[in-house]
C-alpha cells in the first residue's frame, strides 16, 4: 500500500546530517570527456563551487508560471546557480513518485530551496492507494528536516482596501505564524479499513521543545532591544492529550528560558475567532502543524488576499525550503493571471532566512510595495477601486522588477 506514511520513508534510513553542496554535486565537464583542459576544468569547477545553488521546484497548476518569475527576479539579483526539478504531480507522472530521492538530494545539497505550488484535481483521488502530488511536500519537510515553519502576515498598505476586514480592524496587525511542521496527525500512524480510518496526531517533548523554543526567539526578534516580546500559544488543551503536553512544555521552556517574554495559552478554536475580531493582539503564535495549517490559511486571509503570504520552512541544520502558502490554483493555471507577489515575498524570506542577505530581501520586499503602490493588481487582488489596473502575472512581474 502506498500511503503518505510509507511514501515517506523514502527519506528515513538517509543521512540526517545536511551537506553542503560539495564539487561532486555540481554538473561540469569531467577531465575525459574532450569537452577542456584539467586548468579550465579546475576553473569551472571552483567557479561553480562558489556560487549560490538554488534548487527551483515549481511543481504544479501556477508553480511553474510564478517560480519562473522568481527566478528572473533572482537572476536580477546575483548570478544564482539554479537547478529546477520536479515534485508533486508533475512528478507522479514522470516517474510515479511525488519525490524521488535524487530530487530530495538535489534540495538537502543546495543552499536553498524554492517551491512553488503542488496539487490539482488530476491527482485528486480518495484511493487510499494511489500517489498524491502533497506527498511532494510533507516528503520535502520530513526529509530536510524542516520543522519549523515561519508565515508572517503583515497587510501592505496599498492593500487595506482589499482586506475583508475593516480597516479599523486589520489597522496595526503584524503577526507571525509560527508553524510546527513535522510532527501531529500529518506524519502519524494511519490506517484504513473497509470501515474505518485512522489518523495518529503525536507529539514528544523534544519536538514541542525546539518548536516552543523557535517561537520564542522569534517574539524577542521582533521585540527588538526595547519591545516587549509577546508570544501566543495555540493548543486545545480542554480535550487532546498531546495539547495538554504541548501546554505543559511550553509553560516549561518559558520559565526556564524565557522569562522576559510575555506567554499567552489560547485554545485554537478562541483563536480561530480572535485573529478576525482582533488580528491586532497577536504578535507571534505558535502551534502544532494541522492548528498552523488552518490558521495560517485564516491568517493570510486578513491581507485581502492568500495571494500574498510567503514561508519560509527551517531546520536546525542545512537549506530552508521557501514557498507561497497559496496553493496550486489548477482553476486559473496557464492563464497568466496568476499573483507571483507570495513568491516574491517568500524569495526575501530566502534571501534573507536562507542565505543571510537582508539587504536584497529588502530591497525585494520594497520593490513588491512599490508596484503595488502603482495600482496594479492581479484580479485576486483587483477591487474595481480608482487607481487601480487589472494586470496579470506577466505585467505586474514586470514592475516589480523595474522597480527593484
Ligand atoms: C500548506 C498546505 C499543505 C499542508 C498541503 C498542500 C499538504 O496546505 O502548506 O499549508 O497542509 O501543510
Ligand atoms: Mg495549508
Amino acid at each position: 500500500m502506498n500511503s503518505a506514511f510509507d511514501s515517506l520513508s523514502v527519506c528515513e534510513g538517509q543521512s540526517p546530517r545536511f551537506e553542503r553542496p560539495t564539487l561532486t554535486a555540481v554538473s561540469a565537464p569531467v577531465q575525459s570527456n574532450g569537452r577542456g583542459s584539467t586548468l579550465e576544468y579546475a576553473a569551472v569547477m571552483s567557479e561553480s563551487a562558489n556560487r549560490t545553488r538554488i534548487v527551483l521546484l515549481p511543481g504544479d497548476g501556477i508553480g511553474p508560471e510564478i517560480v519562473a518569475e522568481a527566478r528572473r527576479l533572482l537572476e536580477s539579483i546575483d548570478a544564482f546557480e539554479f537547478d529546477q526539478r520536479l515534485v508533486g504531480g508533475i512528478s507522479i507522472d514522470e516517474s510515479g513518485l511525488a519525490l524521488t530521492d535524487e530530487v530530495l538530494d538535489a534540495c538537502r545539497g543546495a543552499d536553498a530551496v524554492l517551491l512553488g505550488a503542488v496539487g490539482g484535481p488530476k491527482w485528486d483521488s480518495t484511493d487510499p492507494g494511489a500517489p498524491r502530488p502533497e506527498q511532494g511536500l510533507l516528503g520535502l519537510r520530513k526529509g530536510m528536516g524542516l520543522y519549523a515553519n515561519l508565515r508572517p502576515v503583515k497587510p501592505l498598505k496599498a492593500l487595506i482596501d482589499a482586506s475583508p476586514l475593516r480597516p479599523e480592524v486589520i489597522a496595526g496587525t503584524d503577526l507571525l505564524v509560527v508553524r510546527e511542521l513535522t510532527g501531529g496527525i500529518y506524519f502519524g500512524a494511519k490506517e484504513r479499513t473497509a470501515d474505518s480510518a485512522r489518523d495518529d496526531c503525536v507529539y514528544t517533548r523534544a519536538e514541542v521543545d525546539r518548536i516552543a523554543r523557535t517561537g520564542f526567539e522569534a517574539a524577542r526578534r521582533r521585540a527588538g532591544e526595547a519591545g516587549k516580546p509577546h508570544l501566543t500559544s495555540v493548543d486545545k488543551a480542554n480535550v487532546l492529550e498531546t495539547s495538554r503536553l504541548w501546554r505543559e512544555v511550553v509553560s516549561a521552556v518559558a520559565t526556564a528560558d524565557y522569562p522576559d517574554v510575555e506567554l499567552d495559552h489560547m485554545l485554537v478554536d478562541n483563536a480561530a475567532m480572535q485573529l478576525v475580531a482582533n488580528p491586532s493582539h497577536f504578535d507571534v503564535v505558535v502551534t502544532e502543524n494541522m492548528f498552523g495549517d488552518i490558521l495560517s490559511d485564516e491568517a493570510a486571509m486578513l491581507t485581502g488576499s492568500l495571494g500574498m503570504l510567503p514561508s519560509a520552512s527551517l531546520g536546525a541544520d542545512g537549506p530552508g525550503l521557501f514557498e507561497p502558502v497559496h496553493g496550486s490554483a489548477p482553476d486559473i493555471a496557464g492563464q497568466g493571471v496568476a499573483n507571483p507577489l507570495a513568491t516574491f515575498l517568500s524569495t526575501a524570506m530566502l534571501l534573507r532566512d536562507g542565505l543571510g542577505r537582508g539587504e536584497d530581501a529588502a530591497r525585494v520586499e520594497t520593490a513588491v510595495e512599490a508596484a503595488l503602490a502603482s495600482g496594479m493588481r492581479t484580479p485576486d487582488l483587483f477591487t474595481g477601486a480608482e487607481g487601480e489596473q487589472e494586470c496579470g502575472t506577466a505585467e505586474i512581474s514586470a514592475a516589480v522588477l523595474a522597480a527593484l
